[in-house]
């Protein structure tokens, strides 16, 4: 079976994700900070059939990134590292003017400076692999200058060129930025508490990201709701 290591699974879009891809038949490698909501998730996720190992842990420390990979490999590989799990810089979000700098450097850390981490250290396992794939999770906040979102929008920036070079870098891998859109969450309520309008439910979305799996387009950039035409 083919594994997949998920950061920030216990909720939001990397749940979804982790449901998607248990109900296909790959085993899980999942991660998140809070242990107990990790755990129910875990065991909702492996009730569909999958080997879940569901590790807790906060994604910008070196030797829980190294246990994430290390569970993959325990499990038989890793075909595909989905970095997902966010930090807003602010909570609210607030403008630059008004910005945290201690923010701003939580949200490189968590956005950027882990992902690169974790891909580092899987990279051997995604070489081995027979069609290894890394996605990272962008935000529309990284190429549109959306008043309040300029501190995590620079840290999704910093995260696509990551991922634009490393697709450039590593030919025998694909290497997907994904902007999901809008999604109802925790993480867009933490960010614009006021904002309450409707917006589409993960599960909904997570359909665009199997669809790359399915036809392994070529390394870049895409938006959940052109990968999405066609296949609600
Ligand atoms: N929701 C939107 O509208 C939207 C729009 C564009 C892009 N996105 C992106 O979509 C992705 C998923 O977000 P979401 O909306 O699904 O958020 P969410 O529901 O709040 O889920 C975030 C997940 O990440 C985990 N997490 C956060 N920080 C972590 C850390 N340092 N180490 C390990 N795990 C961590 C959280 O669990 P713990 O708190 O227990 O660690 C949780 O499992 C993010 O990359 C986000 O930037 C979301």
């Amino acid at each position: 079976m083919p594994v997949a290591i998920i950061t920030g699974a216990s909720k939001g879009l990397g749940r979804a994700l982790a449901e998607a891809l248990a109900a296909r038949g790959w085993d899980l490698v999942l991660d998140a900070r809070n242990a107990e909501v990790l755990k129910e998730t875990a065991a909702a996720v492996a009730a569909r059939g999958s080997r879940v190992e569901a590790l807790a842990g906060d994604v910008t420390e070196g030797a829980h990134r190294a246990a994430l990979v290390a569970a993959a490999w325990r499990l038989g590989g890793c075909d595909l590292l989905v970095s997902n799990a966010s930090a807003l810089g602010a909570e609210p979000l607030v403008r630059l003017a008004e910005l945290p700098l201690d923010g701003l450097r939580r949200a490189l850390e968590v956005n950027a400076v882990a992902a690169l981490g974790l891909v580092q250290e899987a990279l051997p396992l995604l070489h081995a692999a027979a069609a290894g794939a890394v996605i990272t999770v962008s935000s529309d906040a990284a190429a549109e200058a959306y008043e309040t979102w300029g501190g995590y929008g620079a840290s999704k920036a910093a995260l696509d060129h990551l991922a634009a070079v490393l697709g450039a870098e590593e030919p025998g891998l694909r290497v997907w930025a994904v902007d999901p859109g809008d999604m109802a969450t925790d993480l867009y309520a933490a960010a614009v508490p006021d904002d309450d309008g409707p917006r589409p439910d993960p599960a909904d979305v997570a359909p665009a990201f199997l669809r790359l799996l399915d036809e392994r387009p070529a390394s870049g950039r895409y938006a959940a709701p052109d990968l999405l035409e066609g296949r609600r």
